[in-house]
């Protein structure tokens, strides 16, 4: 099974490589007219697996597109490629113009997006003359659509139903379709019911019908600036995603020519004397004293206060120096006062010191870290250790020797 595949594969990438000379797709348009070309990915898998097709195995391979003039890095101006997804199949669609008549050829490199192979054609795109001049035009703005969804024919063929209803003619031709997002549409939520919206312009060589030029009566626009009820609403929508917004529908008439712009005249490439040249008078001086001192002087003052302030605060009145200068003889009365109570108290504790024992630490020869009394070897001084030892409490052990 795998070298089955193998071999389908590598017969594939011959073929491939045989298919770029394939011969082009040659298509019409002519200058004026919408052109569509349907890039199907179904056909493109059939040129990926030529012969896995007759196995009865057809992949649904997802498949990306990379259009461009041939030798140019991108289209030319007049044609457009959409493809939403590499599941959905991808358009070329515009409206060429008169300088793009002639040969256009264009170059499309697929890429499967499962196997990673490409694979090129080439579409030759002959765009000849006005076939018929098309001088009534009218673009509608179909809300509910994308523009992938409008360019497959059938749509473009229902839309055109619903225009005939309006317009009472037979004759009509799809001049343009564009997508709202290239007009300066904004990209709607991801939610269903929300879409792009797209701008179909179509023409005719019949005049409009009564109902289309109402389109460019005040009343209309009114009608429209008010939002409310559009009374001259003629529109036919057979199915509800077509149906047109009446208010943003406009009448293009390029029946009349449009006359031509004055042809600006040319002088003789001289110029004339113009005489000497008078330099503007500038404008009065200004004087700036009065901005100088708001804004460089006053504020400059307070910060010398603020600083005069300051140091006065900080030097001359510090508390200490305040309270000797600021005492009263009361107040100097009370202190001695307290003074000598504080001292009457002190010598009244002392008296009573008798009745309990010192504290071990106010005791000469005290140890304080091992809390011996007397050290055990004090020689110098033999008058001081029986002192030490009549200190001695009776309850307390002497350490062992
Ligand atoms: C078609 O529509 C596109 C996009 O708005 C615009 O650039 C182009 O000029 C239109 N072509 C014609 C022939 O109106």
């Amino acid at each position: 099974m795998a070298g089955r595949d193998y071999w389908a594969l590598a017969l594939t990438v011959c073929v491939g490589s045989l298919l770029v000379a394939q011969a082009d797709i040659i298509k019409y348009a002519s200058v004026g007219q919408l052109f569509v070309h349907e890039l199907k990915r179904e056909v493109f898998q059939s040129e990926f697996e030529p012969f896995l097709k007759h196995y009865g195995k057809v992949y649904n391979d997802p498949m990306v597109f990379k259009c461009n003039k041939q030798q140019f890095p991108d289209l030319p101006r007049w044609l457009r490629f959409t493809q939403r997804h590499p599941y959905d199949d991808g358009f070329l669609y515009g409206t060429p113009l008169q300088e793009n008549l002639g040969k256009n050829i264009i170059e499309i490199f697929v890429t499967n997006k499962r196997s990673y192979e490409t694979f090129k054609e080439r579409l030759v795109i002959n765009v000849g003359p006005v076939v018929k001049s098309i001088p009534y035009q009218a673009e509608f703005f179909i809300e509910k659509r994308d523009i992938e969804k409008v360019l497959p024919a059938d749509v473009q063929e229902e839309i055109k139903q619903d225009v005939k209803l309006i317009w009472n003619t037979d004759n009509l031709h799809f001049v343009n379709i564009t997508s709202a997002l290239d007009r300066g549409g904004r990209v709607p939520l991801p939610l269903a019911g929300h879409n792009e919206g797209v701008y179909v312009k179509l023409g005719s060589e019949e005049p409009y019908s009564k109902c289309l030029l109402r389109l460019q009566t005040m009343e209309h626009q009114r009608e429209c600036k008010a939002g409310g009820k559009i009374i001259g609403d003629c529109s036919v929508c057979n199915n509800p995603v077509n149906c047109v917004t009446w208010c943003r529908s406009t009448l293009i008439d390029i029946s009349r020519p449009v006359p031509p712009a004055p042809v600006p005249t040319v002088g003789s490439g001289i110029l004339e004397m113009g005489g000497e040249f008078d330099p503007p008078v500038s404008p009065p001086g200004k004087n700036y004293i009065p901005d100088y001192i708001v804004t460089i002087i006053i504020p400059l003052v307070f910060a010398i206060i603020l600083c005069l302030i300051l140091a006065y605060v900080m030097c001359c009145r510090r508390e200490g120096v305040q309270k000797r200068d600021a005492m009263t003889p009361e107040l100097q009365l009370y202190h001695h006062h307290t003074i000598h109570g504080n001292s009457n108290e002190l010598r009244s504790m002392a008296q009573g010191r008798g009745s309990f024992p010192q504290p071990l630490s106010t005791l000469p020869m005290f140890n304080a870290r091992t809390g011996e009394r007397a050290p055990p070897d004090y020689p110098s001084d033999s008058v001081h250790i029986p002192l030490i030892m009549a200190q001695q409490e009776p309850n307390v052990d002497t350490l062992p020797r």
